[in-house]
Formats: structure tokens, C-alpha cells, sequence
């Protein structure tokens, strides 16, 4: 018997419960070449990455909000420098579900900066969990979000507006509450040491006497949260492909594991259990050759989670601001998320693009980069002049960076506009024959 159907012998009853019977049939027609192949892992393997991939596609049909002309632009082939403007939740409510492979962000900082400002702390707080929500919606299961942030000193505009409402915000642990809440796992939280300080700020004119000395704030959050959306959908025994396969505790909350019952499977632990593992290990554990290490020196780096470097400078001898962007990230962040947790080609998604410092990372290590951006006016320019010069000395001489842009325009603005044009249009046909 070929192995292609003494597979789906064994994974006959799960297939149909898996699958509609039309997706079934369109399932095997898609499998049915590999009936030729002699080749019993590639079989394995190749059955499993296409079941993989028509679970998914199901999953994602689900939701109904995604923005064609968005998605053909997030999946066509090109240069992998994908810039979008607009606002993040808007863009990303028209982003197919778990279609990203990883997140790195740092957002506004409540009201840092002129450029994003909001009435109060809890209605910036709440724009941001919507983001957040949306995020979980587009990351690919048991993926990982990376989120710097810092507590800052500000007045959160709930009781007073007067200069006494100021008061330390510490948004990092605002931030671990809702994202929980959205459905994250919080992993990790490295405090980034950014130095010596310069500010003048809590010395209270130097007095040297009791409650007048407070530390100046000189270090930042890098939050590490994991995606596990519990899925109960029986995924193929990475050994003998077949999905004969029963539940096994979770190996964390929201990630189900498998234990393999195909008798005639070719693995068995010494206890006489099947193989163990889930769509995380089928992922994790099929990306171990050299092509995928990461070096030791890096590894070791990141090792401590209290780390030193640098923020970034901007502003050169002349007091100008070369990079164009009051608050960009060191490339470390983005270096760090995508060494770490994506592999070559896969999709990186920045929503707060900024100056496009993980698009340019994520371009540099070969991975697609996508970055949104709401002020286009503002940005655009010094931000894309500063992807050209960041690329420049990384490509070979003759290659030209070619950076994709996309408006992105809400349906339903247009609907209304072609709405609010059609009743001006009438009214004036109306008005037009007294
Ligand atoms: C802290 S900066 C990010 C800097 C970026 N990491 C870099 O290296 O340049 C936050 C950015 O988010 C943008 N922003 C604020 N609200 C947004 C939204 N709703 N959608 C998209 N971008 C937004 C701001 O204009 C700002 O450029
Ligand atoms: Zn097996």
C-alpha cells in the first residue's frame, strides 16, 4: 500500500471531523500528488504542512472584516519593506487572522509627545487595549508579541488638571494587566538600563536632606508575551503523519498537546508512550538544522533580562533631528524578537512604525517587515529617507530600495462619502428641475 493511503486510512474518521465534505475533497485533490512519491518523510512532512495550512485557512474564513485590496498587498511578493498609513486598529481589524509571526512595538507614551495625545490616562488606556485585542486577533498562534514601554511622570487628567496631578504612571504594569486580559501570556520583562541620566528632574534643587532625593527614571520595559489560543484541532503525528492521535495535558495554558496511539507509528519512548507534541513543537522542532542558529554571543546577551544599551540619539552636533522621529527604538529590540522568535521569511508587523526601525531590522535579517503609521504628513518623508539610508549599505550596489506603500482607507469612510455624494447628487437633480 503507498503511505499516502495508509495515512488516510488511519486518519479517515478525524479527516471527517475535521473537514466539511467539500473542503475534504478539495483537501485530498491537493494531497493526491503525493501518492507518487516514494518518499515516506517527505510524504509525512508535506501532509502535515497542507493540513496545517487548510485548518488555517478555515479558521480565518471566520472572520468576515478583512480588507482585500490590505491583504493583497501584505502578501504579494515583493522587496519585504511594507509600509502602511493609517491608524493601527483600522488597518489591522482588515488584516486576515493569525497572518503574522511576530509583533514588536513601542506605542505612544500616553501623552510623551505632541503627536499622539489623548483627554485622559483611561481613555488612552482604552484605545490601546483595542489595539491590543486586535493584535492578538492577526499574531499566528503560540507567537509572541515583544512591547517596550516606560513608566513615565505625567498628570493622568482623571481628578486635576493643575501641575499637582502629576504623578509617576507606571504604564508598564498597566500594560501586562490588559494584555493579559486580551487573552496574552506575560513570559518575560527585561529592563532595559538606557544609562546615564541627564535630567534635572526630582533633585528638587539639590537639597541634601531627607524626602527632597528621588532617582531619576533611566530604564524602560521590554515585555515578552506568548499567543496560546487553545485549538483543539488534532494536528498529524510528526512521525508517522497520521492523525490517530489523542489529548495530552497542556504543556502551558491554552497550548494542547497530542500523544500519538497509531500503533504501527515509528517512535516510541522508552516507556512504551507515543511521540508527544503540539503545533508549537511541529513548528519549533522542524527548525533545528545549522541555517537556523542563533550565535552564542547573542544568546548570551539577552541571557540576563537587566541589559545596557544605549537609546538612540538623534539630534547631531547641530542640535537637528537627523532621524526625523522624537521617540525611535534601538534596532536591539527588533533584533532581539526577530533572531529569536521567526525564522527567514517569515511576516514581522510593527503597528506604532514610527521612524520603521523593525522594518529595517526585520529587511536586514530577511524577514518581511510591515509597519503602520498613522502620521503620514509628519513621517513620511525623514522616515523614508531613513529606511533608504539604513538599507542602502546593506544591499549590494546595484539593488535599489524599493519600499511598498499602502493608504489604507476604510470601507465604510467610502461607503459614506459615495453615500453622503449620491443624497447631494439627488437632492441637487431634485432642486435642479423647479
Ligand atoms: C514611540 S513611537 C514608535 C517609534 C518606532 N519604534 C521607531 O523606532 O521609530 C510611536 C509611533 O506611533 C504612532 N502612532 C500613534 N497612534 C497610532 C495609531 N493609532 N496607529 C498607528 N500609529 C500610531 C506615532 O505617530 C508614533 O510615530
Ligand atoms: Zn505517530
Amino acid at each position: 500500500m503507498f503511505y499516502l493511503d495508509k495515512i488516510l486510512k488511519i486518519s479517515e474518521r478525524y479527516l471527517l471531523k475535521t473537514f466539511s465534505k467539500g473542503r475534504l475533497d478539495e483537501f485530498l485533490k491537493k494531497i493526491a500528488y503525493l501518492r507518487k512519491s516514494k518518499n515516506r518523510d517527505e510524504i509525512i512532512k508535506s501532509f502535515s504542512e497542507i493540513y496545517i495550512q487548510f485548518v488555517k485557512e478555515d479558521y480565518q474564513r471566520q472572520y468576515q472584516g478583512v480588507n482585500d485590496k490590505l491583504s493583497t498587498f501584505i502578501e504579494k511578493k515583493d522587496n519585504g519593506i511594507k509600509i502602511i498609513w493609517g491608524d493601527c486598529l483600522k488597518v489591522m481589524q482588515g488584516m486576515k487572522s493569525e497572518s503574522i509571526h511576530v509583533m514588536v512595538t513601542s506605542p505612544p507614551y500616553y501623552n510623551a509627545r505632541d503627536y499622539s495625545q489623548w483627554k485622559n490616562l483611561n481613555e488612552y488606556l482604552e484605545d490601546m487595549r483595542k489595539i491590543i485585542c486586535e493584535s492578538y486577533r492577526v499574531l499566528d498562534n503560540h507567537r509572541v508579541f515583544v512591547f517596550n514601554i516606560g513608566d513615565i511622570f505625567d498628570n493622568d487628567n482623571l481628578k486635576t488638571k493643575s501641575v499637582w496631578g502629576k504623578r509617576r504612571l507606571p504604564l508598564g504594569a498597566y500594560f501586562i494587566k490588559i494584555f493579559e486580559e486580551q487573552g496574552f501570556t506575560f513570559v518575560d520583562d527585561f529592563i532595559w538600563d538606557k544609562g546615564e541620566v541627564q535630567t534635572e528632574r526630582h533633585k528638587n534643587g539639590n537639597r541634601p536632606y531627607p524626602f527632597y532625593q528621588y532617582p531619576a527614571n533611566c530604564y524602560e520595559h521590554i515585555l515578552i508575551f506568548h499567543k496560546h489560543r487553545l485549538d483543539n484541532t488534532r494536528y498529524p503525528c510528526p512521525i508517522c503523519g497520521t492523525l490517530k492521535v489523542n489529548g495530552n495535558t497542556q504543556s502551558e495554558i491554552g497550548l494542547m498537546s497530542w500523544e500519538c496511539k497509531n500503533l504501527e507509528c515509528f517512535e516510541r519512548s522508552k516507556s512504551n508512550r507515543g511521540k508527544r507534541f503540539s503545533l508549537k513543537t511541529l513548528i519549533t522542532q522542524s527548525h533545528q538544522s545549522k541555517e537556523y542558529e542563533i550565535s552564542k554571543d547573542f544568546i548570551k546577551k539577552w541571557r540576563r533580562d537587566v541589559l545596557k544599551f544605549s537609546p538612540v540619539i538623534k539630534i547631531n552636533s547641530r542640535g537637528e533631528n537627523v532621524l526625523g522621529h522624537t521617540a525611535p527604538f534601538p534596532e536591539s529590540i527588533p533584533e532581539f524578537t526577530i533572531k529569536m522568535f521567526t525564522y527567514r521569511g517569515e511576516k514581522v508587523l510593527d503597528p506604532f512604525g514610527g521612524s520603521f526601525t523593525s522594518v529595517i531590522v526585520a529587511k536586514k535579517l530577511n524577514r518581511i517587515g510591515i509597519g503602520i503609521e498613522i502620521n503620514k504628513k509628519m513621517f513620511r518623508d525623514a522616515s523614508l529617507k531613513n529606511i533608504k539610508k539604513s538599507l542602502a549599505s546593506n544591499l549590494s550596489n546595484n539593488k535599489f530600495v524599493d519600499i511598498s506603500e499602502f493608504n489604507y482607507a476604510e470601507k465604510k469612510e467610502k461607503n459614506n462619502n459615495w453615500f453622503k455624494r449620491k443624497t447631494f447628487f439627488s437632492l441637487w437633480r431634485i432642486f435642479s428641475v423647479f
